[in-house]
């Protein structure tokens, strides 16, 4: 059917019954007459009378007030349409009629050449099927192939993925695999496993998104290590990154939801040493070979010692700013060596065995390596602020 017989009959008679179809017809219209309009461009006219001529025929067929194709679709389509298509019809119609303004003379004049040799027919299809009536199989032939496809922009690395993989990134070239393990998590492992029983106090400081008394929303990715020493066995070195979730209020430095790495190296014959090497060397690959480190004592109930580790302030170069909070340090991480008890929970012997262990935030290295001074714009998914990095 042409689009002449089809603005000739009703939605009904047309058998369109829901926006989709409302939607479709007149992409349909909308195709068609860009392809009226395409062909008379490129066709060009010998004369200047020619070109107004045909540049009024063009027009008319589309927005002559009496039968003109839009008229006929004001008429047949949308002043009898079901009340529940009205809407789409209008809004459509409505778009339409703006599209169309490009088929007044004026604007078809300046944009229809004049030619010499402007009789030739245009891909095969002569100008009274394309000003005159078009199918649908000719407006698919008419398309311009050779015009520019549409460009769908690229985004980036979320500065937390970034952030992730430059930490992975430092671990895999000291040898240690990637392991990850589930969000939703046991109590078993999040806690009791990592040697906090139920009435420990610091059981407490993890205030927890629990489903059910069994199960939770896991609130460090400590869970893991145990995880992983029942999966590998021993030795193991890796590195665990992944989501966490705590009972916190978002603010400028907290998130209900938030990232950590959790790294873990167990062997024969591990010591302080090898924690305070292997920690002190990351620091320096990742803030630059001039940091220096501190490890103070610390408690967690699954490592013990513990120890927690800062590096001098960058901004302030360890001269005491507000970052710093005056102290010339900034806390990076907890760490220790692997409780006996947490071994013997991932099925390894502490008798043979020894490890360490450490736990970061991801999120916070991301807030000081980029400069950015709130934790909730990371998660906010505003492009303007994503396209930074
Ligand atoms: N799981 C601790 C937390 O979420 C971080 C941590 C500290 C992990 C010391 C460790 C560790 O593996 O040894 O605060």
């Amino acid at each position: 059917m042409t689009i002449e017989e089809k603005t000739g009959k009703t939605l009904a008679e047309l058998a369109v019954s829901d926006a989709q179809g409302v939607e479709s017809l007149f992409a349909e219209v909308r195709a068609a007459m860009e392809v009226g309009r395409q062909n008379l461009v490129a066709r060009g006219a010998s004369t200047e009378k020619e070109r107004e001529q045909m540049c009024k025929a063009l027009r008319d067929r589309w927005l002559a007030r009496k039968n003109g194709l839009l008229a006929q679709i004001d008429e047949y389509w949308l002043k009898p349409a079901a009340r529940e298509l009205k809407p789409a019809v209008g809004r459509q119609f409505n778009a339409l009629r703006q599209a169309a303004a490009w088929l007044e003379v004026p604007a078809l004049l300046d944009d229809v050449p004049l030619k010499r040799d402007a009789t030739v027919e245009v891909k095969g299809v002569s100008l009274e099927a394309s000003v005159g009536q078009v199918t649908a199989s000719s407006i698919r032939d008419l398309h311009d192939l050779t015009l520019p496809g549409y460009r769908r922009p690229v985004g980036s690395l979320h500065p937390v993925t970034r952030m992730q993989r430059e930490i992975e990134e430092v671990f895999l070239n000291l040898g240690y695999g990637i392991e990850e393990g589930p969000e939703i998590e046991s109590v078993y492992y999040n806690f009791d496993a990592l040697n906090i029983p139920e009435t420990h106090p610091s059981r407490d400081d993890w205030d927890t998104l629990y489903i059910d008394s069994k199960t939770l929303l896991r609130t460090h990715t400590s869970p893991v290590q145990i995880r992983a020493m029942k999966k590998y066995g021993a030795p193991l070195y890796i590195i665990i990154p992944g989501k966490c979730y705590r009972h916190d209020n978002p603010d400028s430095s907290h998130s209900p939801m938030f990232h950590q790495i959790e790294g873990l190296a167990i062997d024969k014959d591990i010591t302080f040493a090898d924690l305070k090497g292997t920690l002190d060397f990351f620091a320096k690959k990742l803030f630059g070979e001039k940091i220096r480190t501190r490890f103070q004592p610390s408690f967690f109930p699954f490592t013990e010692p513990s120890g927690e580790v800062a590096i001098n302030c960058t901004l302030c170069d360890g001269q005491g700013c507000p970052v710093c909070k005056e102290s010339g340090w900034v806390e990076v991480m907890g760490c220790g060596m692997v409780h006996p008890e947490v071994l013997r929970n991932g099925g390894v012997d502490p008798a043979k065995y020894s490890g360490w262990a450490f736990g970061l935030g991801v999120d916070r290295y991301a807030l000081m390596k980029y400069g950015i001074n709130d934790i909730q714009l990371l998660f906010q998914s505003d492009v303007r602020f994503l396209e930074q990095f």
